[in-house]
């Protein structure tokens, strides 16, 4: 086994170990307003479900290396409390991956990737149209974690609303072949999830 201890290694490639030990990770397609009402959008892949009662979402918000540190993501969330995590289907994995551009706060991510915003019920952030399910969002906890780029911010969310398309769940269980939802690797690498096996538990 090679090993490595962190602290004789670059944050960035750590990062590298992190990404592609990690995998797949699921993607948060966060949708935030900023306090004008300025639309954003950006994918966050250090992503999970932590709990359903009460349901709370998590993702981490990393520095970057530029002279502004912090993403319009936490900025938008720590400004008005609320976002929507829509999940990423492979219909439109491609503008997803448009609006991880690092442009300025000004530039409506939406218009960017040409995604459709549809109004939520409980918040103010939209909903990304062409996802088949939402959350919407309101803040619960801010964890910093360290401060320097390779660090960053983890942002908990309460759910408040699930929306599901009706066309790909019955009951509770929503179809996989339907949601067809797409998960990071390392690098530009992504995963589809039609490839699956079933365990009974023991
Ligand atoms: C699939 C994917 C996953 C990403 N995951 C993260 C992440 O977990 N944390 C992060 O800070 N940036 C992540 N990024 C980069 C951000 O999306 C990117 O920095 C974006 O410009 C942030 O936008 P904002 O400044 O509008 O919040 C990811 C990018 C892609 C394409």
């Amino acid at each position: 086994m090679r090993r490595f201890d962190p602290a004789e290694h670059s944050a960035s490639d750590i990062y590298k170990l992190m990404i592609g030990m990690v995998v797949p990770r699921p993607i948060a397609f966060v949708s935030s307003l900023d306090e004008q009402g300025l639309r954003n959008l950006a994918p966050f892949s250090y992503f999970m479900a932590c709990t359903a009662d009460p349901p709370v979402v998590c993702f981490v918000s990393s520095f970057r290396k530029t002279e502004h540190p912090t993403k319009d993501t936490l900025r938008n969330i720590v400004a008005t409390n609320e976002f929507v995590v829509n999940i990423v289907s492979e219909e439109f994995a491609y503008k997803m991956n448009l609006t991880a551009a690092e442009v300025a706060p000004e530039v409506d991510e939406f218009e960017l990737s040409g995604l459709t915003p549809v109004a939520s019920e409980l918040v103010r952030p939209p909903r990304v149209g062409e996802s088949h399910a939402q959350m919407e969002c309101r803040l619960r906890q801010l964890l910093p974690i360290g401060d320097a780029p390779g660090g960053g911010t983890l942002i908990f969310g309460d759910v408040l609303r699930f929306h599901v398309d009706e066309e790909i769940i019955a009951g509770y269980k929503i179809d996989p072949d339907r949601l067809k939802a797409v998960g990071r690797m390392g690098g530009p690498t992504y995963v589809r999830t039609r490839d699956r096996f079933d365990m009974a538990r023991p």
